[in-house]
């Protein structure tokens, strides 16, 4: 069996899917496994590491792939990435599948079994596997440590000769993974912290972190959580309830971190331009959910923005800024799920394709779609041409930002 590891192809990825730890691992189970040379650069794994884990540095990723059973990556890699590799291949990576269907048909035409693990049921068996856990965690705590270092006073309280600082204000928005780990690192720092989120479970947790907890508890917020775990989307009366309420909140913190996502979806918009405004010259906004269109009405993706002063963190690689360990965890999820795809005797890939690991996490398989939630818009009939007479004006092009821009780190 061969498994391949292959670089990054994404600007902005620092991860990598393999550490020299769960390479010797699985060369333990059996396999031979080929790294595409420097896959590990930018999380500071050195391919001279992974060749004495036991790997073979490949030149190129078609020379990792070829004859490969297994493909491993952070982001879905390109179907030009596979090129010549085995058909039915497994290929394990975050897939980000939503409004990304054409790119998942191209890598179910190349042959291979696309495993999303992001997919990963939350179950206790599956705990080990939770990408989506294991990387949030680590970007909820970047997010307060970048918010500190953008932030220009001290966080904790300080009682001094020369006089007393008092503690930052600091308040999470949406307290799941990310959010509840925002929490502990702001309260590790010194800061008064308070949270709010739209399901019932998250009181009593921002509660044990010593944060006050905030919310419109209606009854909607009683039925806000699905049963897997995750928030429903909220109506508008609620959404405006919930703006009402955090308004004046948010105008007091020095720092707010926003971490509020529906799977699947849009991020929710829960911070206005206007409740920016409201923020004292020097505050912080961190966007967690920049990726998924942002919480905040001004984030702009991989940028600090500032808007009358208030500077607004949307990197959306949050975990890529703690590569090296969020790439430890991460190897370990996918070291932990391909273990119980591999036959301990054969040391060959034994797929039972009616797991549920597997049965949640397949998104291709034999050139096909399987997945049940990812279907392919098909276009919508063209409506016969209607003659006009008027001819239409071209669209003006989006005016450029006048506002300060600062690059990421
Ligand atoms: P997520 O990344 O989907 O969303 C982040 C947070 O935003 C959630 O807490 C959500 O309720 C909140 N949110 C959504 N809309 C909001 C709004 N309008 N206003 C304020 N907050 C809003 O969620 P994540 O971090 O993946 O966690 C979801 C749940 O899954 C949590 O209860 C977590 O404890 C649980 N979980 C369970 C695991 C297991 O059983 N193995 C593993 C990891 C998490």
């Amino acid at each position: 069996m061969k498994i391949a590891i292959l670089s990054e192809s994404g600007s902005g990825e620092t991860r990598v899917a393999a550490t020299p730890e769960t390479i010797t691992k699985y060369i333990g189970l059996g396999a031979n496994v080929s790294i595409e040379k420097g896959a590990g650069e930018k999380a500071r794994f050195l391919d001279e590491q992974y060749k004495s884990a036991g790997a073979t540095i490949a030149a190129s990723s078609a020379s990792a792939v070829k004859g490969a059973d297994v493909v491993l990556c952070v982001r879905r890699p390109k179907a030009s990435a596979l090129k010549g590799v085995k058909k039915g291949a497994l290929v394990i990576s975050i897939m980000d599948p939503f409004d990304n269907e054409g790119e998942i048909a191209s890598l179910a035409k190349t042959g291979v079994s696309a495993i999303a693990m992001e997919f990963m049921p939350r179950i206790t068996r599956a705990q080990v596997m939770d990408v989506l856990s294991s990387q949030a965690n680590l970007a909820g705590y970047q997010a307060m440590v970048d918010a500190s270092v953008v932030f220009d006073r001290a966080i904790p309280m300080m009682m001094t000769a020369a006089g007393t600082i008092r503690p930052a204000k600091v308040f999470v928005m949406g307290a799941g993974v990310a959010g509840l780990q925002a929490i502990a690192t702001a309260r590790r720092l010194g800061a008064v912290v308070s949270a709010t989120d739209v399901r019932p479970a998250s009181k009593e947790q921002v509660a044990s972190l010593g944060a006050k907890f905030i919310a419109v508890e209606d009854e909607e917020f009683k039925q806000a959580e699905t049963t897997a775990g995750y928030a429903k989307p909220m109506s508008a009366a609620y959404q405006k309830k919930q703006a009402e309420l955090t308004a004046s909140h948010i105008a007091k913190q020095d720092i707010v971190i926003t971490t509020a996502l529906i799977p699947g979806r849009p991020a929710p918009k829960l911070i206005t331009k206007k409740m920016v405004e409201a923020m004292a010259a020097g505050s912080v906004i961190v966007d967690l959910a920049a990726e998924r269109g942002g919480n905040c009405e001004l984030t702009k993706p991989d940028k600090i923005f500032i808007h009358k002063d208030v500077s607004i963190i949307g990197y959306t690689n949050m975990a890529g800024r703690v590569a090296t360990s969020a790439s430890s965890l991460y190897s370990r999820n996918l070291m932990s799920f391909l273990e119980t795809l591999i036959d301990k005797e054969s040391k060959a890939l034994k797929i039972d394709w009616e797991d549920e690991l597997v049965k949640a996490t397949a998104l291709t398989r034999d050139n096909k779609i399987i997945h049940p939630n990812i279907k392919i818009k098909t276009a919508t009939k063209k409506k016969p041409a209607v003659k006009k007479t008027a001819t239409k004006k071209p669209m003006p092009k989006k005016a450029a930002t006048k506002k300060t821009t600062k690059g990421a780190k």
